[in-house]
Order: structure tokens, then sequence, then C-alpha cells
């Protein structure tokens, strides 16, 4: 199975940063960063990945005190560029945004970082969920969903397109010849659509691994269907193993009108885990960092991910069904579960404390962690997993020393790299030039 981190400096659960252990400042010490994607390497996780927003939040902020995230960090590539220079073999993923980013930038960026670390670059689609980042771009609010996703779509269809601008073997250093690369094998990039329109080509040779690696993690129609075209990386949302297996099933059976095998996307889960000597344990654990939480921040969260103010709302009363948006237009799995908790008829302070933002934790002891990650793959449920780690060190310690040794023992996670690049360790094909298809 694969394993995949979803990095934050102090831990992705909003209580991290108040814990003991937590370092103040990490978030922009790149030496924490290389620190803990050396102890991921050490590890033998396939992927450090690094979620990204072009945004701060403007408002509300005496509340977004108690949640920093997105305030204070370092920008992927930076960040990811630096870690290639401090690691041999885990993949290096990061998100940007196809709203908000030019394909030539992106396409640029993604393939120096590919050069940087030898083959380990990975690029996550997203058309981005906030009205934060629209107003840092000269928009009052996000386009429409859809329109976002026919974005994307020509997006990455564009950077694929420069990733193709140049054959493996363009550049030949012919020194007696005077000829540094092949004309013959340079392809410029004509394209006019219906949000790009660009001519021109990418100033660097093509990438170690033809294209870096394509990750998604929509989970809407659109999303999907992006995905089965596009991604070698699918995150998708826990949730129960029939909700998982219905999405890795129509996710993968999408694949086949583009022509594509399924084994040439990986779906890994996410999957949120607290390790214990018992359950008990693992779970004060659990109650201990949820008390860093207070009330008025899950609201807020909630607030944001149905896309409308709840703050006024008194937490000891059920949400009134009027305040349920007609539809989403950010995250549709998000907003989809906030509307089922209002529906069964909890209280706001109830649903607060339930609402785990498609996150979901599993307290247990590390057998039962490593049964249950079994269970899920061979299930047919995903490929491997995503781990949002809650809470540093504490939890990626647990994880690696006492869940990862398990699963080795079974067989089901490698003790050694395979290959040089992100694309060998996933078992995922190098595409071939489309000028030579
Ligand atoms: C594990 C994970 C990581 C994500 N990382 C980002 C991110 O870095 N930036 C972002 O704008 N959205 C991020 N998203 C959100 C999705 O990419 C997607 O935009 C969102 O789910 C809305 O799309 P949908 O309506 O198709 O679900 C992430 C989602 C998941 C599950």
């Amino acid at each position: 199975m694969a394993l995949a981190c979803l990095f934050q400096a102090n831990g992705q659960h909003n209580g991290a940063w108040r814990m003991p252990e937590a370092e103040p400042g990490a978030d922009t010490d790149i030496q924490h960063y290389i620190r803990y994607a050396q102890k991921l390497e050490a590890a033998k996780f396939d992927l450090f990945f690094l979620a990204d927003t072009p945004a701060s939040r403007t408002d509300n902020l005496e509340v977004w005190t108690k949640s920093p995230i997105y305030q204070n960090g370092l920008e992927p590539i930076t960040v990811l560029s630096a870690l290639a220079m401090h690691t041999r073999h885990i993949g290096l993923g990061g998100t940007m945004s196809t709203s908000f980013s030019e394909p030539f930038n992106i396409a640029r960026q993604f393939a120096a970082l590919d050069h940087i670390s030898g083959g380990r670059a990975a690029w996550n689609v997203v058309t981005s969920a906030n009205d934060y980042a629209a107003r840092n771009f000269g928009l009052d609010r996000l386009p429409p969903h859809a329109r976002r996703y026919e974005k994307a779509g020509e997006c990455v269809d564009v950077v694929q397109k420069y990733w193709d601008t140049w054959e493996d073997d363009a550049f030949i250093f012919d020194k007696e010849g005077a000829r540094q690369f092949d004309p013959a094998k340079y392809h410029v990039v004509d394209h006019d659509g219906e949000f790009f329109k660009v001519y021109g080509g990418l100033n660097v040779a093509r990438a170690p691994q033809g294209h870096p690696v394509i990750i998604q993690a929509g989970a809407s129609d659109a999303g999907k269907e992006l995905a089965a075209r596009t991604a070698q990386v699918v995150f998708g949302t826990g949730g129960s193993k029939e909700a998982a297996r219905a999405f890795y099933t129509d996710l993968k059976g999408r694949m086949a009108k583009y022509g594509r095998a399924q084994d040439q996307l990986k779906v890994l889960s996410g999957l949120n885990v607290i390790i214990g000597d018992t359950v008990q344990e693992a779970e004060e654990k659990y109650e201990y960092l949820r008390s860093f939480i207070p009330p008025e921040l899950s609201v807020l969260y909630l607030s944001m991910d149905l896309e409308t103010q709840l703050l006024d709302l008194p937490l000891d009363a059920p949400i009134p069904e009027d305040r349920i948006p007609a539809a989403s237009n950010h995250h549709t799995a998000y907003f989809n579960q906030i509307v089922e908790l209002i529906r069964s008829g909890k209280t706001l302070r109830e649903i607060a404390a339930s609402y785990k933002r498609g996150n979901r934790f599993m307290c247990g002891t590390p057998e039962m962690v490593a049964d249950w990650m079994e269970e899920w793959v061979s299930e047919g449920c995903g490929d491997g997993f995503m781990l949002p780690l809650a809470y540093l060190p504490g939890i990626l310690d647990d994880f690696a020393g006492k869940v990862i040794p398990i699963l080795q023992e079974r067989g089901l996670y490698k003790t050694e790299y395979a290959g040089e690049t992100l694309r060998d360790g996933l078992g995922l094909d190098r595409p071939v030039n489309q000028h030579l298809l």
C-alpha cells in the first residue's frame, strides 16, 4: 500500500499548535520541515504533501487567532525545492490552483521541481475553494463550481502540452557541431481554448518523470471526472467502507472511456490515526487534542464549509433548516456532511463537536490500526492512505514506530523504496510525449 502525509508544521489538527510539545515558529522554519521530511523518508512514506491556498483570512480574525492555519506558512514549491536537497527518495507534492495560476507558471515550476528532486515532483490540482483567494486575484468571489472545473480541465491539458514541449532526447549538447538541442524535437504549444490562449514553449528540458505526478482531491462529480481523465493520485476523504468502496469503484470505472488502465490511478484514503497501547488511551489522547479547540472555532469552520454564517446562532439549539444554502460552491463533500448532521436534529454545539471536516479519526492500538488498514485495502476501498498527521511529533512517532513495522511484517508495506522516481515507487507508467503517440 502507498502512504502519503499531509504535512502541517505542528500537525494538521486545529488544536495541535497549542499542545505543550508544539514548536512556535515551526511554520516558517525550513529546518523543521527538513527534519520531518527526513523522518517520513526513514519511515518509507511515498509522498510528503503540502496543501495550499493563495490567501489569508481577512475577517473574523479574532476567532481565526485560534486556528492560524493559512495565516502563516511557506509557499509549497519553495519548501519542496529545499526538501529535495535533503532527501533522496520521498515524493514531494504541493498544491497549485488552476483558478489563480497560469498553465505556463505551473508547468515550469513543477518541471523544475522534478529536475531538482530527480523525478519526485507531484502537483495537486485544485480549483480553490474559498473567496479569500478569489479576492487576491481581482474577483469578489469564486466563479461557479462547474466553471472552475471546466477551467481546471483546460489548464491541466495546457500544462501537459508544455511538459511535452521537448522530447526526452532533445538536448544533445553537441560541442563540436555547436548544437545544444535538436529543433526537430521541440514542439511549440499553440493553444486557443475557452480559458487559455497561449503560443510558446517551456524553457526547461522534459522532466525526469516525463510529467510530474498529478494529484487531485475533489469529491464532486466534476472532480471525479477530471481525476479519472488526468490524475495518477486521488486523495479520497475517509467515511464508511461502503462509501469509500463506492467512490473507488465509481472513480476507477470512469477511466476506461479515457483509455486509461485502473492501476494508473492510486486512491489514497484520508486516515487520521491516534494510537495508544489501549483504545482507551488513544481516545484520551484524542479528547486531550480536542480540548485545545474552543467551540467558536468549530462553529466558524462549520460556517465556512456550509458557506453561510452560523456564529449568531445559539449553541444549544438545532440549526434551522432555512440556514442551509441551496447548493455548495466550495467543498461538496464537507457541505453534504454538515447538511446531514443538521437534518439529524443535533444542536449546533453537538454538530460542532462531531464535525470532522471529512477526516476519519481512528483511535486504536497499533494492531487495530494495521488490521483496519489491511482490510480497507484488501476490500477495495483504496490503494493506500493519506495521513494528515494530527499532532507532531507524537502521531508520526507512534505510526512510524509501531504501525509501519506490523504492516512490513505482514508484507503489506515496503521496506525499501522501489526505483528512483515517485512514479517508480507508485508503479505508475512514465508518460510518452504526446507528439510521439
Ligand atoms: C486531502 C485533501 C487535500 C486538499 N488540499 C487542498 C489544497 O491544498 N488546496 C485547496 O484549495 N483545496 C484542497 N483540497 C480540496 C479539494 O481539492 C477540492 O478543491 C475540494 O474538495 C472541492 O472540490 P469538490 O467539490 O470536487 O469536492 C483538499 C482536499 C483533500 C481531501
